[in-house]
């Protein structure tokens, strides 16, 4: 296995890692064995101050408006710069990860899954600084096949990370698991819209430039949500609440899919799972989860509604911390069992399983909402009323309204 590390000092890195041999036995083995690897593989470097500069460098950050109206040309010129784009701000975006890794604490990055997540951003600065200059429709194809595999290297990050935060949780306080989480998962949300933005852009799919639906329905994309979570219901407890969607129903606008669906599935997940847990001795009477749409000039509002005996107030103040779930017992989840979750927010199609994941259990997905709904220069809010069932409130704004949306 080959492994990367910062060569600015070797010496610096060494002394990294004698420090985590005293934290951390298993690190030394896996620390022992890269070096080792050194003499036997090829040994990919990167420069701690090529990092430090190329995460300095400022970043620009799109918005969905310029990505819609960026243009389309037969010679493939907009391929072609929108690739050239990438190729500046990609490096950048995933530096400020690298560097992000290593601010955490020893003890969190001593966690081998954590570590290998660190290595895995480490590998993509490399490849993606390692790249020849695009400049021709060539360039930009074998360009598009190292996106797509990072793409693919990078799918179950998100479920590894809650891994590795699930272990070492009692160990590093919870802020700075919070904001790094935030950070990660969102710049994260960014870098992927971005790409999968790129690869789009040169396949013709009606109502769609690059990953921007131009004609999204939303009630359409509600009802594909909940047929998503139905799924994981039925599959979980042999019953699933059914959808009743009223509002505005008939609101259709601009929009990015991928990460509204993410955020309707885990929130319709979260609802179903409470009416049927709610209701496990009346499985024929669980009552449907309503969902209410409202579409004004600059935002829209999705509420879900359930009758799921809602939250107690010792749980409120926990539910939007990441890993704290009710769930019960985590040991039957493991992140091959769920990669598809986090994973295919950009595909499109995110149950590959046919039990589409688990229902509940990595304490991921109102925290992970509420980051992404912020991202997307919204808001998600959550009212319970313990006894009878909970609403939560997903806000977000047009990406053609008159006020800025948000910047990808
Ligand atoms: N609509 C709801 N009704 C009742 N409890 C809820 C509701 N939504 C969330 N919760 C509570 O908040 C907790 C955290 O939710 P969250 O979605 O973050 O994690 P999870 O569902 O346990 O796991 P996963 O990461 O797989 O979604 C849940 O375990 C549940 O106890
Ligand atoms: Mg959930």
């Amino acid at each position: 296995m080959s492994r990367l590390f910062t060569n600015l000092s070797f010496e610096s890195w060494l002394k990294t890692n004698c420090r985590w041999i005293c934290r951390s036995s298993e690190t030394q083995i896996r620390c022992n064995a890269s070096v080792f690897g050194s003499q036997t593989q090829a040994w990919s470097y990167v420069k701690q101050q090529t990092l430090d500069e190329t995460s300095a460098k400022p970043s620009i950050r799109l918005t969905p408006f310029q990505m819609l109206w960026a243009g389309r040309f037969k010679d493939g010129t907009h391929l072609l710069k929108s690739a050239q784009f990438l190729q500046k701000e990609l490096p950048i975006r995933v530096a400020r990860r690298v560097v992000d890794f290593q601010k955490l604490p020893h003890i969190a990055l001593c966690n081998p899954v954590i570590h290998d997540m660190y290595e895995l951003y480490l590998r993509a600065f490399s490849m993606l600084c390692k790249f020849p200059k695009v400049e021709n429709l060539e360039a930009e194809e074998r360009y598009c096949r190292t996106i797509r595999q990072l793409l693919d290297d990078h799918q179950s990050v998100v479920t590894h990370l809650a891994e590795g935060f699930h272990e070492c949780q009692k160990n590093v306080p919870y802020e700075i698991i919070d904001a790094f989480l935030n950070r990660t998962l969102t710049s994260r949300l960014g870098i992927r819209m971005l790409a999968e933005h790129h690869l789009a852009l040169s396949v013709d799919k009606p109502n769609y430039i690059g990953i921007i639906c131009t004609h999204l329905n939303l009630k359409q994309i509600v009802e594909r949500s909940g047929d998503f979570a139905r799924q994981v219901c039925e599959h979980t407890y042999g019953v699933a609440p059914g959808l009743i969607v009223n509002g505005h129903t008939q609101a259709v606008f601009p929009y990015v899919p991928a990460p509204l669906e993410y955020i309707l599935q885990e929130l319709l997940k979260n609802a179903m799972r409470a009416s049927v847990e709610f209701h496990l001795d009346r499985p024929n009477e669980v009552p449907n989860v309503v969902v209410t749409l409202c579409s004004n000039d600059t935002e829209f509002f999705v509420r879900i509604s359930d009758r799921g005996g809602g939250i107690s107030e010792s749980q409120l103040q926990d539910i939007f911390k990441y890993s704290f779930t009710t769930m019960g017992d985590r040991s039957t989840i493991r992140p091959t069992d769920n990669d598809n979750i986090f994973s295919e927010m950009c595909a499109g199609h995110p149950s590959s399983s046919p039990s589409g994941g688990p229902m509940a259990g990595w304490g991921f997905g109102l925290p992970t909402s509420r980051a992404y709904a912020t991202y997307l220069g919204g808001s998600l809010h959550l009212l319970s009323m313990e006894g009878l069932g909970t609403d939560v409130y997903l806000r977000l704004r047009h990406i053609d309204g008159k006020k800025e949306s948000f910047r990808i």
